[in-house]
């Protein structure tokens, strides 16, 4: 993405910078920390399955869609979609919502994730492998939560005052070889553990009494938030592609590089948290933000000498993964506030991080001063809220949006143009059919059936 805002068009090298800047922005704290333990949670197979099947058909065609509408327009969200009138502008608007809720609540993550790559130098594996304790204490902390937050806040917002182009796209092309490479060797040490078979079952055969509405909206919405749609951000990504790049070959990598990872890292966690419970529904019940704060360190701690490294280079790996997201998170809220406004590039980051700083003390005192309030239900907190709300709700709302309007409205006819400019497009008439009606009639039905499920 363009780190200097200025409304002339800059590109990138070629496809494979493009490719290897928007996998930096899907893989993220999404694949490590969200997948893992909602696949847990949803009853592991069922859930893969279902995911799989999402992503492949309506994620890859909405990925291909938004990269082609900004490749096609030149322009941001909001801007792609006022070309085609003033009020469709509200489209971009309500895409654009999106990054603002999620960059505080991801920088909290963040800051976990940052304290525990730390914690294992200064506290060491046992001390973390304490079944929950150590991870309650800290996120209930009154200080301490903040003070990692603010820290992960404070690489994010300095690079991207410093723009973000050459040393995180190097970094990229080391550390996200590495963190797979990891993933591996620890799925393969888990799945070695006793018990861990049966965890890995759970994981990988589906069990369709365990489907439900719940599910499928889950599945949605992390599809969305990991393949980072639905937000503008890959209207924008797409805007800076040159015409000469295949959009269909680029974004079934991208689809594929995503899931690879979710997969790793479910496999990593979900019989590891097998091992730890015992069974599927003790998993279900349990699985929750805390998964891998809690489980991992688990077993990283039965690892012996290794466990410091391991402990710390894997964290360190995923702090690294978080930070390129939250870094093209902070990005697009500014590029937002730039166009939106006509601010310079200044005025706005100085905005974005007062707005972030603020909603992100707000959102992290759910954990203790504010903890009474509980949006979800018992037990749930105001990170739970923003998450819910942002993947779940306003972005299946903006995703179906998006495809009424190209579907109808501006005609599907305009993104195949687009396409076949670079290559060819074999599974036109598909896509057709998939923005036109599936797509949407599948986000109606989902939400009507979650919102019934909620009153029924
Ligand atoms: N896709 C990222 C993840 O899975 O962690 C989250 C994200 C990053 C969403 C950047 C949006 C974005 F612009």
């Amino acid at each position: 993405m363009s780190s200097t805002g200025t409304p002339a068009r800059s590109s990138w090298s070629g496809k494979w910078a493009f490719i290897l800047a928007a996998a930096a922005s899907a893989v993220g704290l999404g694949n490590m920390w969200r997948f893992p333990y909602l696949a847990a949670k949803y009853g592991g197979g069922t859930f893969l399955l279902t995911y799989l099947v999402l992503v492949f058909t309506f994620g890859v065609s909405l990925l291909l869609l938004e990269t082609a509408l900004g490749r096609t327009t030149g322009q941001s969200a909001i801007g792609a979609f006022k070309q085609f009138g003033k009020k469709y502008a509200f489209i971009g608007v309500l895409a654009s919502a999106v990054p603002f809720i999620i960059t505080p609540y991801y920088c909290i993550i963040g800051g976990w994730v940052t304290k525990y790559a730390a914690a294992y130098l200064i506290n060491g594996p046992e001390a973390l492998a304490d079944g929950g304790d150590f991870f309650t204490g800290f996120i209930t902390s009154n200080t301490e939560s903040f003070l990692w937050m603010l820290l992960f806040m404070a690489i994010v917002f300095i690079v991207v005052s410093l723009g973000v182009k050459g040393g995180i796209e190097k970094a990229n092309l080391i550390m996200m070889p590495t963190l797979i490479v990891m993933a591996i060797a620890i799925a393969v040490y888990t799945l070695t553990q006793p018990g861990a078979i049966d965890g890995a079952l759970y994981y990988l055969v589906p069990d369709f009494s365990k489907f439900s509405p719940e599910l499928v909206i889950g599945a949605l919405g992390q599809m969305f938030y990991s393949l980072s749609l639905a937000m503008g951000i890959m209207i924008t990504y797409g805007s800076y592609l040159d015409r000469k790049s295949s959009l269909t070959q680029s974004v079934t990598r991208i689809g594929c590089f995503d899931v690879g990872v979710s997969f790793l890292a479910g496999l990593m966690i979900v019989p590891a948290a097998f091992v730890a419970m015992g069974s599927g529904d003790a998993v279900a019940g349990a699985a929750g933000p805390s998964l891998m704060f809690i489980t991992l360190p688990g077993v990283f701690a039965g690892m012996g000498d290794a466990a410091v490294v391991v402990g710390f280079v894997f964290f360190l790996l995923v702090l690294f993964a978080a930070l390129t997201s939250a870094i093209s998170l902070t990005e697009t809220c500014v590029s937002i506030i730039q166009d939106g406004a006509g601010w310079s590039r200044k005025k706005a980051l100085g905005t974005v991080i007062g707005v972030v700083v603020v909603a992100g003390i707000f959102v992290n005192l759910g954990y203790n001063g504010l903890s009474f309030i509980e949006p979800l239900g018992a037990g749930t907190t105001l990170l739970d809220f923003f998450d819910f709300f942002s993947n779940s709700v306003l972005m299946p709302i903006v995703a179906l949006l998006t495809c009424v309007f190209i579907g109808w409205i501006v005609k599907p006819s305009l993104i195949v143009k687009e396409v076949k400019l670079s290559s060819s497009f074999k599974a036109e008439k598909v896509w057709t059919v998939m923005i036109k009606y599936i797509a949407p009639v599948l986000v109606v039905v989902i939400l009507v059936a979650y919102v019934a499920a909620q009153f029924g």
